[in-house]
């Protein structure tokens, strides 16, 4: 029974008190308190992509989504009534967790869901990395307030790493210290 609950935990990161709060108190939580962040599946690809090509000029395709959870990294989404918002993905090798992809769909921004999920990625790493690493282009002004806001500092460049209009555009290496 308890490997079952653990399982179950898993695939779901669920709060029940919000929900009973939500039905009695409807203007005491917001939709951050309500998304759940759950494991990503094959079913939820059309959504995650329709995101991912909404917003990035260079998004990623279904192949690099299926390697991911081929790979066995960590691949979640953010899920509203069974609607999904928002989604993140992280990589873990010996000590060093790395973020690799974090986007909330355009009309559902600003609301805290990607400070939310980065908190569920925070809490997974710790104890089983000592650092999260994540890479962001300097244009992406939002993603670089999120990122400072919650801790991270710059620990470097990588030159042209992005593909961009005209050539490529560099890295700004953000680092976590998790323990
Ligand atoms: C970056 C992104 C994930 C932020 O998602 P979000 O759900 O809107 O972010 P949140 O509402 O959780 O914001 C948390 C904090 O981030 C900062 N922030 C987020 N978007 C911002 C923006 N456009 N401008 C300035 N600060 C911003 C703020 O500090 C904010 O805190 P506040 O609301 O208390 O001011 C979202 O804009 C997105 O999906 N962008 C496209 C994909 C992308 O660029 N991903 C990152 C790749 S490295």
């Amino acid at each position: 029974m308890r490997g079952l609950m653990d399982k179950i935990k898993k695939i779901v990161v669920y709060d029940a008190d919000t929900e009973f709060y939500a039905k009695v108190f409807p203007d005491s939580v917001t939709k951050k308190d309500l998304v759940r962040i759950r494991t990503m599946t094959h079913a939820d690809l059309p959504y995650v992509l329709t995101i991912e090509h909404e917003n990035y000029e260079f998004p990623w395709e279904k192949d690099i989504f299926i390697d991911c959870f081929n790979a066995g990294y960590y691949c979640w989404v953010c899920d509203y009534e069974d609607q999904v918002l928002g989604y993140c993905l992280m990589s873990m090798a010996v000590g060093e967790a790395h973020l690799l992809n974090i986007s909330v769909a355009a009309k559902e921004q600003k609301q805290g869901l990607a400070r939310k999920m980065l908190e569920h990625i925070i809490a997974t790493a710790q104890g089983k990395a000592e650092t999260l690493f994540l890479e962001v282009r300097p244009s992406n002004v939002g993603a670089i307030a999120l990122y400072e806001d919650m801790g991270f500092n710059e620990i470097g460049i990588r030159k042209g790493y992005y593909p961009a209009k005209y050539g490529r555009e560099d890295a700004i290496m953000l680092a976590l210290e998790l323990l």
